[in-house]
């Protein structure tokens, strides 16, 4: 493409009464539950089904049995929080968890079975009953292709491959989203009503992570800029059993099946971390032993340890663990069935998110957000496993509910003003035309290897202070950096440079978090203050954007029934 250095024509759309930007699992459910009265459309950057939910492996928590109860789950939920979840909201999450996933059964989604023809269920990390159902280690594919099929049937509008931008903020409530359609490189504005986020997580902010390309923070970091608070930032998780090199996920539904972690020694070292729970204990524990062993010695030459399935058969390797079985074959070359799998801790998901309330509902009238993006909170400081996809259901349908309510309630809204796109258009225009400038790529592999180095499963001060400062060199170097490909049909090299400035702004926020957390709480572990202190830190951290950086407040923590305590497992 020739660059004109032209300012690109920003097209209005219809009016929509709902956007949906997201088309994973809580985008779709949320697209589901919008009162079909009113219009709805869903942007997704990619393919919809190339949405990271789509690679969910494990199981979706549910209290199906007679003997286990939805109140045990929200016990279990808060407990593995370490306290931080806001247990109204865990609770109302349990609670529905029942309806959820019988809603997805109904619909059409094939779970895998007992012998009896009840959906099967496994124990993951932090359960005190085998409450994850599961559909082999596909669940999020299950899932998945049943609401994408609802969808389709349903007639929901979906514009894929078109990359958002901003979000219209106009007489302090939404107005609509500014974006690109990938294709053609045009910048159009798209009014709504409501908008709801549904743009999952930022894991690309660390070099070692189990999510996509696509995982960049972006709806983080755009209802951060339009002044909406985040919530909760410094939890990141770390999933116990990604496999080296590319990190892909193993599914702790290995060691829910019993599959053992072994060290260099041929020592079950969980023993030692958590004696009653051991493989199953959550994943915030599981991930600093295996980092434990691994710095003290214990460890394989390459940082990893080993998981061992071997007794579980070759029948159900095969058929309940059939992708992660396919993984080690391809991606290392063994076979799970007669070789242990190397694995090591990878940033799996981000606990925090636009804040909102149980509805979905954020700070900004007729914004809404779901899924991984948002923080209800129900994962407070750690996110049991096979909770993210019943929290992608849940309120992604809550979301889609009251973004309705809204539509009927809060009239037109305003149109979107001119001003909002011409700074958008100018700066990309701009961009095109110096192509050229010194390239953000090192910029962005240099914020990746600072935030696996000094923001991962162990910070203390230092090293935090050193991550801020390098974070703020950065973000300077990126003001001036630009791309190499002035073109405007699919340019990926320009889409991938607001992204690192989406993932700048989200990663600032964490380290800001993690440096003011002076304690030790679920996945946030400082070595230089590894208590738990209630008396300072039972509270959330709110961020609010500002051009020196993250603004920090404050939020208490719900507490319904379950007074904080001494979490062992
Ligand atoms: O290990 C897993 O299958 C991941 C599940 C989850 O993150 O909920």
């Amino acid at each position: 493409m020739t660059n004109t250095g032209k300012i690109p024509k920003v097209d209005q759309t219809t009016r929509y009464d709902v956007l949906v930007v997201g088309a994973g699992l809580a985008g779709l459910r949320a697209a589901l539950a919008v009162d079909p009265q009113l219009s709805c459309v869903v942007l997704s950057k990619v393919y919809p089904v190339r949405s990271h939910s789509v690679a969910a492996q494990g199981g979706i928590n549910a209290a199906l049995d007679a003997e286990d109860q939805w109140q045990h789950h929200a016990f279990d939920t808060i407990k593995g929080s370490d306290y931080l979840a806001d247990q109204d909201a865990a609770e109302f999450m349990c609670e529905d968890a029942q309806r959820a996933v019988y809603e997805m059964e109904h619909w059409g989604t094939l779970f895998s079975r007992r012998p009896d023809g009840r959906i099967a269920q496994r124990s993951f990390g932090g359960q005190g009953y085998p409450r994850a159902c599961y559909a082999a280690d596909k669940t999020g594919r299950a899932l998945y292709q049943t609401l994408f099929e609802r969808a389709v049937a349903r007639r929901i509008a979906v514009f894929e491959e078109f990359f958002v931008l901003s979000l219209v903020v106009a007489e302090r409530r939404v107005a609509g989203v500014l974006a690109i359609e990938i294709a053609s490189g045009r910048l159009i504005a798209i009014p709504a009503r409501a908008v709801i986020f549904a743009t999952g997580g930022a894991g690309m902010m660390y070099a070692r992570t189990t999510n996509p390309y696509i995982a960049t923070g972006d709806g983080l970091a755009i209802a951060y800029r339009a002044g909406v608070p985040l919530k909760d930032m410094e939890f990141v998780q770390f999933h116990p059993t990604t496999l080296p090199g590319m990190n892909v996920l193993i599914t702790e539904g290995a060691r829910g099946e019993g599959a053992y972690l072994l060290n260099a020694e041929h020592d079950r070292f969980m023993g030692r971390y958590a004696p009653k729970l051991m493989e199953v204990a959550p994943r915030d524990i599981v991930s600093r032993a295996i980092e434990t062993e691994i710095l003290e010695g214990r460890g394989f030459a390459d940082a990893y340890v080993h998981l061992d399935l071997r007794h579980l058969g070759d029948d159900l390797i095969r058929h309940r663990l059939s992708e992660i079985y396919d993984f080690a074959i391809t991606y290392r070359g063994i076979n799970p069935v007669r070789d242990p799998v190397p694995v090591q801790p990878g940033q799996h998901y981000i606990m925090g998110g636009i804040a909102t309330g149980i509805e979905g509902q954020t700070e900004l009238a007729g914004l809404y957000a779901a899924g991984e993006c948002a923080a209800v909170s129900v994962h407070g400081a750690n996110r049991l496993g096979a909770n993210s996809l019943l929290d992608t259901l849940v309120f992604g349908r809550q979301a889609g509910l009251a973004a309705s309510r809204f539509c009927r309630e809060a009239g037109q809204g305003p149109p979107i003003p001119e001003q909002h796109w011409q700074g958008w258009a100018d700066r990309l225009a701009d961009l095109r035309s110096h192509a050229g400038r010194d390239h953000y790529a090192p910029i962005r592999r240099q914020l990746r290897a600072t935030m696996t180095d000094s923001v991962g499963t162990f910070r203390d001060a230092k090293h935090l202070a050193a991550a801020r400062a390098t974070l703020r060199a950065l973000r300077d170097a990126y003001a001036h950096a630009g791309v190499t490909d002035s073109g405007t049909v699919f340019n990926y090299d320009l889409l991938a440079f607001v992204e690192t400035g989406f993932l700048l702004d989200v990663a600032a926020t964490v380290v800001e978090g993690a440096l003011l957390r002076e304690e030790s709480r679920g996945a946030h572990w400082r070595r230089d203050y590894p208590a738990r202190d209630d008396e300072k830190f039972l509270k959330h951290f709110l961020f609010t954007w500002s051009a020196e950086g993250p603004v920090v407040g404050e939020a208490p923590v719900v507490v319904t029934h379950y007074q904080p305590k001494p979490r062992t497992y």
